[in-house]
């Protein structure tokens, strides 16, 4: 599998935010987190409170005001987003529409599109990897919204870094399609006897319950609570939690009868 140079380092945290600040202007968002390799951390809390910057400053599309982001023990600080050892993908609008599923994929591997041969297998790979063989000249127009974020996920996995981070993936889709792209993820990332750790942004507790080692729950720019998903999901040790998850009293009394 093709991989681009320089991410090949594995040791340490997969990722670290140390006092990192960022700002749009109103309250400043202070992100203290680590993610060990091989980890899958789900990111979960309200609307606004921090999820997607978090992501898009690891992910180098946005620049912190301070602090430190390191992946695999590297300071990542001066590296474009292409550079840092990751793939990203979002909620929708993750493809060109002007070019084929095959172009958008082999744009993870090859910028100027100029593909090699050992590429164009690596994307065919990719592309049957994720259910798609023979897509690979379809216009996003001409897919549905799964095949479309299939589509994304190829180009992450073809890209071979040890890092995913996905902001609310399958989000549009319905509750079965999501479960089945969650559980393609859960297979892709683990090949040739690596682990890429993901971190992902999910609204589901129930998709964090089912994939995630821990959940991060942020709240007002920060990270409010870190832990087990399951001790995190169960909302025993923390109020905001639990608020965020709606599980109150009435919910309590309802456990103890069933
Ligand atoms: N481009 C921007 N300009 C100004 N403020 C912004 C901008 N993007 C985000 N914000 C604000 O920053 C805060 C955090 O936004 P962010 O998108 O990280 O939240 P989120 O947790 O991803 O929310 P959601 O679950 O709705 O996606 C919000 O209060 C939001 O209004
Ligand atoms: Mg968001």
């Amino acid at each position: 599998m093709t991989s681009a140079s320089g991410t090949e380092e594995t040791t340490g945290p997969a990722l670290e935010c140390v006092d990192l600040t960022y700002s749009y202007g109103e309250a400043e968002m202070r992100f203290d987190l680590s993610v060990t390799a091989g980890e899958w951390l789900a990111v979960i809390g309200p609307s606004g409170a921090g999820k997607s910057t978090l992501l898009d400053l690891a992910a180098g599309f946005l620049e912190p005001t301070s602090g430190e982001i390191r992946m695999f023990g590297r300071d990542v600080a001066s590296l474009a987003p292409a550079e840092r050892p990751l793939s990203m993908v979002f909620q929708e609008n993750n493809l060109f529409s002007h070019l084929t599923a095959f172009r958008n994929v082999a744009l993870g591997i090859a910028p100027r599109l100029r593909v090699s041969p050992a590429q164009r297998e690596a994307v065919e790979q990719a592309l049957s990897d994720v259910g798609l063989a023979g897509y690979g000249n379809r216009l996003p127009s001409q897919m549905s919204g799964g095949e479309r974020q299939r589509v994304a996920l190829a180009r992450a996995f073809v890209r071979d870094r040890p890092l995913i981070l996905l902001d609310e993936p399958f989000a549009a889709l319905g509750p079965a399609l999501r479960q089945d792209m969650l559980a393609l993820l859960a297979t892709l990332r683990r090949r040739q006897g690596r682990t890429a750790t993901v971190v992902m942004v999910t609204h589901h507790p129930e998709d964090a319950a089912a994939h995630a080692d821990r959940v991060a729950y942020l709240e007002n720019g920060a990270v409010a609570a870190i832990g087990e998903a399951r001790e995190i999901l169960s909302a025993r040790t923390d109020e905001r939690v639990a608020r965020y998850l709606g599980i109150g009293r009435s919910d309590d009394r309802l456990a103890d009868r069933v």
